[in-house]
C-alpha cells in the first residue's frame, strides 16, 4: 500500500518522484513495441536495452526525425499503449492527480544520440509555452539515464529564487547564461529502466547534449486533473478523458429545463 501523504509532500518538496512501479511487465512490453518495431530480428528482454543503448552505431543523425516520427505514429495508432502508459503510473496518479483525468492525445517520444545537438531542449518550463500548470509529466525512460543522457530540473526551493529574480536576469541575460547562473543548483534524474520519473513540469528542466557513450531514449506524456483550469492544450485535442466517473457523466449530460 503506497503512503500517500510522504509521496505528496516528496512530491511537492522535490518537485518530482522516482518510482518503481509493480507493473514492470508493462515496461518491458512498452520497450518491446518499439525495438520490435525497428529491429530487424527479434531481441530478448536483456538485448533489448542493449540495442537501444547502442542505437546511434546504426543511426544516421540526419533521419533521426524520421526514424523518430515513424516509431512515434506507431505507438500512438496503438490504444494499448497508452493503456499501458497510464496503469504503470495509476496508483500513483491517483495520488498525485486525482482519478478523474485527461491524458494526453499522444505520447512523446525523445531519442538522444551521443553528441547530437539536434536534440537539446533548453531550459524551459513548459508553462512557458501555454501548459496549464495543473498539468505533471510522467517520464519513462526505456534505458538506464544518467549525467548528460538524463535531464536536469530545478528544486521548488531554486525555482522560487528563479521564478523571484526571472523578469530580471532575463534582462540581464540571454537563455545560456540564465542556464549557466542555475547551472550548479540543477539536480540531475539519475534513473534506471524498470523506474518511472513523475515531476512538476512548472519547474525550470531541460537537457545537455548527450556527451555519454550511450543513445537515450524516453517517453513522456502529460496529464491532469479532468476539472482542473486548462492552458492552451485543450481536451479533445490535446487530452482525452480516461476514469471518468458516473456522476461526471450525468453532469456533463444534464441540460437545464428552465434555461432559455
Ligand atoms: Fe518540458
Amino acid at each position: 500500500m503506497l503512503n500517500s501523504t510522504v509521496l505528496s509532500k516528496n512530491f511537492l518538496s522535490d518537485g518530482y518522484l522516482k518510482i518503481r512501479p509493480k507493473n514492470q511487465k508493462y515496461l518491458f512490453e512498452i520497450q518491446k513495441i518499439i525495438t520490435n518495431k525497428i529491429s530487424k530480428t527479434k531481441l530478448s528482454k536483456k538485448n533489448q536495452i542493449s540495442f537501444l543503448n547502442n542505437f546511434h552505431k546504426f543511426q544516421n543523425p540526419s533521419n533521426l526525425n524520421d526514424t523518430r516520427l515513424k516509431i512515434y505514429n506507431y505507438i500512438n495508432s496503438k490504444s494499448i499503449f497508452s493503456k499501458m502508459y497510464y496503469e504503470i503510473v495509476k496508483e500513483y496518479l491517483d495520488i498525485l492527480v486525482g482519478n478523474e483525468l485527461v491524458m494526453q492525445n499522444k505520447i512523446n517520444l525523445s531519442i538522444q544520440l551521443p553528441n547530437d545537438k539536434s536534440s537539446i531542449l533548453p531550459m524551459h518550463s513548459d508553462t512557458w509555452s501555454g501548459d496549464s500548470p495543473f498539468e505533471i509529466v510522467v517520464w519513462i525512460p526505456l534505458v538506464n539515464c544518467f549525467k548528460t543522457k538524463s535531464m536536469f530540473i530545478l528544486n521548488p526551493k531554486e525555482s522560487k529564487h528563479f521564478y523571484i529574480n526571472y523578469k530580471k536576469n532575463s534582462k540581464k541575460h540571454d537563455s545560456k547564461s540564465l542556464f549557466n547562473l542555475y547551472k550548479s543548483k540543477f539536480k540531475w534524474i539519475d534513473i534506471k529502466f524498470g523506474e518511472v520519473l513523475i515531476f512538476n513540469q512548472c519547474l525550470p528542466h531541460g537537457n545537455v547534449e548527450n556527451i555519454t557513450s550511450e543513445t537515450r531514449w524516453s517517453l513522456n506524456c502529460r496529464f491532469k486533473s479532468l476539472f482542473s483550469p486548462y492552458g492552451t492544450k485543450k481536451i479533445g485535442e490535446f487530452f482525452k478523458p480516461i476514469n471518468i466517473k458516473p456522476a461526471s457523466v450525468i453532469g456533463f449530460n444534464y441540460n437545464d429545463p428552465l434555461a432559455e
